[in-house]
């Protein structure tokens, strides 16, 4: 071979082996938008304390923002709100990403914030930032009402695959229908590799700017639960308790911190459940949240299905323990996922000698927003019949978000598909001084 020629062939090889080495998931191939800059991303609202007067919000940025706060203003028409914005500083935690083999970034920083003595109804405006050059857009968000008032929330099973391709269409379809949405719930599974920071990278890009708007309220999935390195323990993701700001529940064991909490938004009680990890040790936790004064709606969200619409799917304990509570205290709606399929189903009142009324008591849902799919199980379904559980409408191969209004004395219940197409609709009636139901 000439010199020139072996020169060349020389350089091919070198370039095919770079294009090899450096393609597709491999170390050092970062998305431009999975890079943490000193511009904030990933910006997150959470619940904290009451929904009246308080709220969390998270970001992230690289390891160089060692000081992070969050203006915040009573929002007006005139853009001079911003010179009237109280400063909040906000904690810094560095999270080390190397930890789990999968991901291609370093350190990473996540500040967090409490904003609170917030006045109730009040439209808010805020920013997270370094206090200096480097801030997000204005992002508005409003408080609760003290007392009882119209509520819109909207929920989404498992977005776990095709988070980015496909999930995006539903969060976004979600936001078309339902804009006025106080929060949104995600039912777990959010992602498919509990540490894998290209998947959280997805779950924020898909969302963009409406994970700043609503508050949100994750809860977690089993595949936010798995070993770091390999043969390791299980445990929460490393993402998780970083990037989410939530209330830590006394009276419950420090592994459930940030997975098991409760609010009470304008007299809709909401209890977020961890269906993963000891589920024994939550059923007092829901017991005393049931029995709480001061709800006219409850809404229980937990993502394994209490009655599993899927083949082989099993929660035995929630339905030995915690279906009994949700019958004892009427729960009107459960929110969950991991069966990858559509299911709406009711259980009547039961009576003291095991019997159940021809009166509705409690809404059970499972449902699925991104793109993996399983199969219903119609005979599975059936075998819930002796707890009290009627199947009213299922769905297969199809992704979905819902949007539930709240009103004067109904809850109505929506199912949408991810082109915006009705697919389910569902009214309960109640009335607060009986406690009676009807379902619609
Ligand atoms: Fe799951």
């Amino acid at each position: 071979m000439r010199p020139y020629l072996r020169k060349f062939v020389l350089l091919s090889l070198l370039l095919v082996f770079a294009n090899t080495a450096f393609s597709h998931d491999t170390h050092g191939d970062l998305r431009h938008w999975e890079i943490a800059s000193p511009d904030p991303d990933r910006i997150f609202l959470t619940f904290y304390g009451n929904p009246a007067t308080s709220r969390a919000v998270t970001w992230r940025t690289d390891t160089s923002v060692a000081k992070a706060e969050v203006q915040i203003a009573k929002s007006t028409a005139n853009p001079r709100f911003s010179g009237d914005a109280l400063v909040v500083p906000a904690q810094t935690e560095t999270v080390d990403l190397t930890r789990y083999s999968g991901n291609n970034q370093g350190s990473v920083n996540y500040h967090s914030a409490i904003l609170d003595a917030l006045d109730a109804d009040t439209l808010y405006a805020y920013r997270v930032g370094d206090g200096d050059m480097r801030w997000s857009e204005w992002i508005q968000f409003r408080t609760a009402h003290t007392q009882y008032a119209p509520v819109s929330l909207v929920y989404f099973g498992d977005a776990q695959n095709g988070i980015l391709s496909h999930w995006s269409r539903v969060m976004r379809m979600a936001y078309q229908k339902a804009p006025e949405a106080a929060f949104a719930i995600h039912a777990g599974d959010l992602i498919n590799t509990a540490h894998k920071d290209l998947e959280w990278a997805e779950w924020f890009k898909a969302g963009g700017w409406i994970h700043a708007q609503w508050t949100g309220v994750p809860v977690l999935g089993n595949h936010e639960f798995s070993p770091i390195a390999k043969n390791g323990k299980r445990t929460v993701s490393l993402h998780w308790r970083p990037q989410f700001t939530l209330p830590v529940e006394a009276g419950l064991p420090d592994d459930l911190s940030e997975t098991v909490y409760s609010f009470d938004y304008q007299q809709v009680r909401v209890i977020v459940l961890n269906s993963i990890m000891n589920p024994e040790a939550q059923t007092k936790y829901l017991e005393e949240k049931l029995r709480q004064p001061g709800a006219k709606w409850k809404i229980l969200t937990c993502h394994y299905s209490i009655f599993s619409p899927a083949k082989g799917r099993d929660f035995p304990y929630a339905r030995k323990a915690w279906k009994p509570l949700l019958d004892k205290y009427g729960v009107d709606l459960v929110l969950q996922g991991h069966d990858h399929t559509y299911a709406r189903g009711q259980v009547p009142v039961k009576t003291v000698n095991g019997g159940y009324l021809d009166r509705f008591q409690t809404l059970y849902v499972t449902s699925v927003s991104g793109t993996k799919m399983y199969e219903i199980s119609p005979s599975q379904l059936k075998s819930y019949a002796s707890q009290g559980y009627r199947p009213i409408k299922t769905a297969e191969q199809k992704q979905f978000f819902q949007v539930i209004n709240i009103e004067g004395d109904k809850l109505t219940y929506t199912a949408y598909t991810a082109d915006g197409e009705k697919y389910d609709q569902a009214v309960i009636t109640k009335d607060f001084e009986t406690g009676k139901k009807t379902l619609e």
